[in-house]
């Protein structure tokens, strides 16, 4: 039972990926292009890692990190928030891309993803770094690098707040240098309003230009001060999340640990 079903899906994904790979020149055209953070496409799992830890692990075909998978009986996720340092990207290996963001819903709850983040991007010898925003089935916005430039070091904290399951606010605070960001949001179609079902903290494989972009190797990228907040006030930390690891090819290309219960490390591995 659970062979056939790791087998089917890792077809799945085989054929999803050779079918939709980028090409580094769609990487190079990356301001002018297309991207899209999308929700998690889950493939084999969960299962449990430690029962002495109660730590859950899913595998995904975009998403690495820590997914609270639901909220307490009665409530909904309206707040997610969590500070991470961008990632400095090394150049001279191969091209690739990936992005780290904070976000409601888009895992078991998938009509929806309020979410917003940064993206690293190694076009041989340039890398680039952008701020965006993205309620998804709508496509990211790039926040102007006049208005929020990122560059590897930054500390940035990322504040996602449903107002209602329609609109929502994002914020990306640049605490390096007191910076703030800060977008009201509605939901871009009836079909696309939140759950509240889902909060989390990712790195991901995004697609651009409706492919999936080569992961590139961004070493580890550690969310602190990550909690969320429900409709009844509730706040909960990373304690009893789901782990996604990133599994392509049958490759899990991923390693992440929980690291307290406001904080989870996402490394490539
Ligand atoms: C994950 O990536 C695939 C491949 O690009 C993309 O088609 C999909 O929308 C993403 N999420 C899900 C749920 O499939
Ligand atoms: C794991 O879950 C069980 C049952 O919910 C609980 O009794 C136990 O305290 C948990 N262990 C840890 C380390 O959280
Ligand atoms: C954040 O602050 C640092 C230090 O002042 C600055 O170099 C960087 O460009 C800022 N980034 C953003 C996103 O404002
Ligand atoms: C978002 O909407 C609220 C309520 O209408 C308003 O007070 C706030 O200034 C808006 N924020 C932004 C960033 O536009
Ligand atoms: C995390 O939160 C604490 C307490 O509010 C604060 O002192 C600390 O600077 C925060 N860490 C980061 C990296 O923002």
């Amino acid at each position: 039972m659970k062979i056939s079903a790791i087998l089917s899906s890792s077809a799945l994904m085989c054929s999803v990926i050779t079918a939709t790979w980028a090409l580094p020149s769609q990487i190079l055209s990356q301001r002018a292009s297309r991207r899209h953070s999308n929700p998690s496409l889950r493939i084999e799992g969960p299962e449990t890692a430690s029962e002495a830890a109660n730590t859950t692990i899913q595998y995904s075909g975009n998403w690495s990190g820590a997914v609270l998978v639901s909220p307490p009986s009665g409530e909904t996720f309206n707040n997610a928030v969590g500070t991470f340092t961008v990632p400095a990207m090394l150049t001279g290996g191969s091209d690739g891309a990936a992005a780290a963001w904070v976000g409601i819903d888009g895992d078991t709850y998938a009509t929806a993803i309020l979410q917003a983040g940064v993206y690293f991007s190694v076009s041989g010898d340039s890398v680039e770094y952008g701020a965006w925003y993205e309620w998804w089935p709508n496509y990211a916005t790039d926040i102007d690098t006049d208005d929020f430039p990122v560059s590897a070091g930054d500390v940035i904290t990322v504040v996602i707040e449903a107002t209602s399951n329609m609109e929502g606010t994002v914020t990306l605070i640049n605490e390096s240098a007191g910076k703030t960001f800060s977008i009201n949001q509605t939901s871009p179609t009836k079909l696309s309003y939140l759950g509240g079902q889902n909060a989390e903290w990712i790195v991901e494989d995004y697609t651009q230009n409706g492919g999936l972009v080569p992961l590139a190797n961004w070493g580890t990228v550690t969310f602190v001060n990550a909690s969320a907040s429900t409709s009844a006030r509730t706040t909960l930390g990373l304690a009893d999340a789901t782990i996604f690891d990133i599994e392509q090819y049958s490759d899990i290309m991923t390693s992440v640990t929980i690291d307290s219960d406001s904080s989870v490390s996402i490394s490539y591995a």
